[in-house]
């Protein structure tokens, strides 16, 4: 994840710049850049490390530039130094780029045949590039952008300047986001609203797959079809409290559309890309040495630790023990000394995963905590923090920093695996390859959003609501139903598949809707053939599969929900997407206090 902003404006451009990107250096601070027109002539300043570094340069270089655009960054391809750090320029085209292009040495292979010489190691410089061949080749800028995003395989946003176009910016977003501020006689860009906050509350927020031409007084969208299309201007509350809703109705609603973007910012953090490998920070404990690893942790961070012990024993062959922390925390578990303990949290401060944790150290294991809150208690008495970047969550219910927890589990599960001599460099690579799929995946997994809210409606109503999954999908069957239940107050339990018919398959009727959880994976069989048994029994079946699956069963079901088809490796964090969706659609069907459910909070620091 990186922060990018625009100007386009009547005052000098590049401390407005600086601001605007010091407001999104909770995104990314390895290295940062502005670029700006000088006399339709480009003039770049960047620097390695924090915005200060940049800020020296920009206080030893006045100009009186106008427009302009800048970037912190949180390297994902390259290292962070000046050379790899935005704006990247190519011909008559300046860019900043915040995601992940996933084709990019495709067609950086391409680029270079064709004589062109490339100097980063980035996948954005590449952008540049084929948007300059294309004004070379005589295409206006509008429609060189749009040739080019049509090349263009993964998740991101861009905000593209134009050497002797001083009144043009383009924007095109496509899971990542991108906000433009609407000033008086100028336009301000950003990857949130926070970043616009000193220079306008008025507000456009682009929809996915939306390309932007930017003016001082006109803002024209087009969406991924080229149709011009008409976004709304909202008024953010972003001043005030640094967190806004984003154009969403909900903070929840807002943080699952944010998922394609902080998956890629916490994977960024652990997989080098560019190599194909996982890189983890050290930790005091000999990996190929232990013998289990146990896991602890509440709640929905319980099930992300659960996913982990799927990945962990099959990739890594190490058992690991998951517990929720209130119990693991009495039960007097044995644990040998220098032995490695796993808790997750969210907000770093559940008193009891706390409570576990201080447990495991007092037996002398190592602690390693997956935490979102790197300030937290939790964070601060681990040994080794595997930080998720999910950003401040506000919703009660968990959702963007699940999904950033079983990303950086699934990168601990490669490295683990590495470690203990389980898997080759060629196997590490083709995961990392998955997983940088992910945000584009789970970008295409979010365009079912409509269709999930009918299917929502349709069974809001039910008293009780089952939901079914197989082997390392039976956690996000179990967070399928407590998002349910926490958000929307129905009845929800979840199940692993092939347990039904030991008692649970008594309950069902056919008021009692079953959302089966099915990615074609070895186990799709067997869990089609528990839907069956179900559907036997007159029950309503939500098939949740990819496109195949539903192909194949989906006349059985009596609403059926498409994944994108992916790896399995990756399916738990993309079948976590159509849960969180159909919990947060039937919540507001129903009414209820989404972001702030009765009886809940959001951090629970007592026991
Ligand atoms: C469910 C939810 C809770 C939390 C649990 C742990 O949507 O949010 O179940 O997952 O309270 O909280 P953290 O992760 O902050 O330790």
């Amino acid at each position: 994840m990186c922060g990018i902003v625009g100007i386009i404006g009547t005052e000098p451009v590049a401390m407005r710049l600086y601001e605007a990107l010091k407001r999104l250096e909770y995104r990314g601070y390895d290295s940062a850049g502005i670029a700006f027109l000088e006399e339709g002539r480009f003039k770049r300043l960047r620097a390695a490390g924090k915005l200060n570094n940049l800020l020296a340069r920009i206080q030893e270089t006045p100009s009186q530039a106008t427009i302009g655009i800048g970037h912190t960054r949180w390297a994902t391809h390259g290292a962070p130094t000046e050379e790899n750090a935005h704006p990247h320029i190519a011909g008559s085209v300046a860019i900043v780029h915040n995601g992940i292009i996933e084709n990019f040495q495709v067609l950086k292979a391409q680029l270079e045949e064709a004589g062109v010489t490339v100097k980063s190691d980035t996948d954005t410089e590449i952008v540049a590039h084929l948007i300059d061949q294309r004004l070379k080749a005589g295409e206006a800028p509008q429609e060189a952008v749009r040739s080019v995003l049509k090349m263009l395989e993964g998740a991101f946003a861009f905000v593209i300047m134009f050497e002797g176009e001083d009144d043009l910016l383009i924007a095109a977003r496509r899971g990542s986001p991108l906000a433009i501020g609407h000033g008086d006689g100028e336009m301000f860009l950003g990857s949130d609203a926070i970043a616009l906050a000193p220079f306008t509350s008025r507000v456009t927020y682009l929809e996915d797959g939306d390309m932007a031409v930017v003016r001082r007084d006109r803002l024209d969208v087009f969406d991924e079809a080229g149709r011009q299309v008409v976004r709304p201007l909202s008024f953010t509350q972003a001043s005030a409290l640094l967190v806004d809703k984003g154009g969403h109705r909900h903070f929840m609603a807002k943080e699952i559309a944010e998922q394609p973007d902080v998956i890629g910012h916490t994977l960024a953090e652990y997989v080098n890309f560019h190599e194909g490998r996982v890189t983890l920070p050290d930790m005091p404990v000999d990996l190929s040495a232990i013998d289990r690893i146990t896991i602890t942790a509440c709640g929905t961070a319980h099930y992300a630790g659960m996913v982990a012990k799927y990945w962990i024993e099959r990739l890594a062959r190490l058992p690991v023990e998951v517990d929720v922390a209130s119990e693991f925390r009495y039960r007097e578990a044995p644990l040998k000394e220098g032995g490695l303990s796993l808790v997750i949290s969210q907000s770093g401060e559940t008193a009891d995963t706390l409570a576990a944790l201080r447990y495991c150290k007092e037996k002398g294991q190592v602690v390693a905590a997956v935490v979102n809150v790197p300030e937290s208690t939790i964070a601060r008495e681990s040994d080794v923090i595997l930080r998720t970047y999910a950003g401040p969550e506000i919703g009660v219910a968990s959702t963007k920093a699940f999904t950033c927890q079983l990303a950086v589990l699934a990168a601990f599960a490669i490295h683990l695996a590495r470690m203990r001599g389980c898997m080759d460099a060629d196997e590490e690579k083709r995961l990392v390859k998955t997983l940088s799929e992910v945000p584009r995946l789970v970008v295409t997994a979010l365009k079912q959003d409509a269709h999930i809210d009918t299917v929502a409606q349709k069974i809001a109503h039910a008293r009780d609501i089952l939901y079914l999954g197989r082997g390392i999908n039976y956690p996000i069957a179990l967070e399928g139903a407590l998002k349910l239940k926490e958000i929307s107050y129905i009845h929800a339990e979840g199940y692993a598949a092939g347990e039904l018919k030991h008692g649970p398959i008594a309950l069902i009727d056919e008021n009692v809707p079953v959302v089966v959880i099915a990615p074609r994976d070895k186990l799709f069989d067997k869990t089609v053939s528990n839907m069956q048994e179900v559907a036997a029994r007159g029950a309503r079946i939500v098939l949740i599969t990819d496109e195949e699956g539903a192909r194949a069963h989906g006349a059985e079901a009596f609403e059926t929900i498409a994944v994108p088809a992916a790896d399995p490796f990756v399916s738990p964090i993309l079948y976590a997407i159509p849960v969180q969706l159909l919990a947060y659609h039937a919540a507001v069907f129903l009414g209820t206090d989404v972001d702030q459910p009765r009886n809940l909070a959001k951090s629970v620091t007592v026991e």
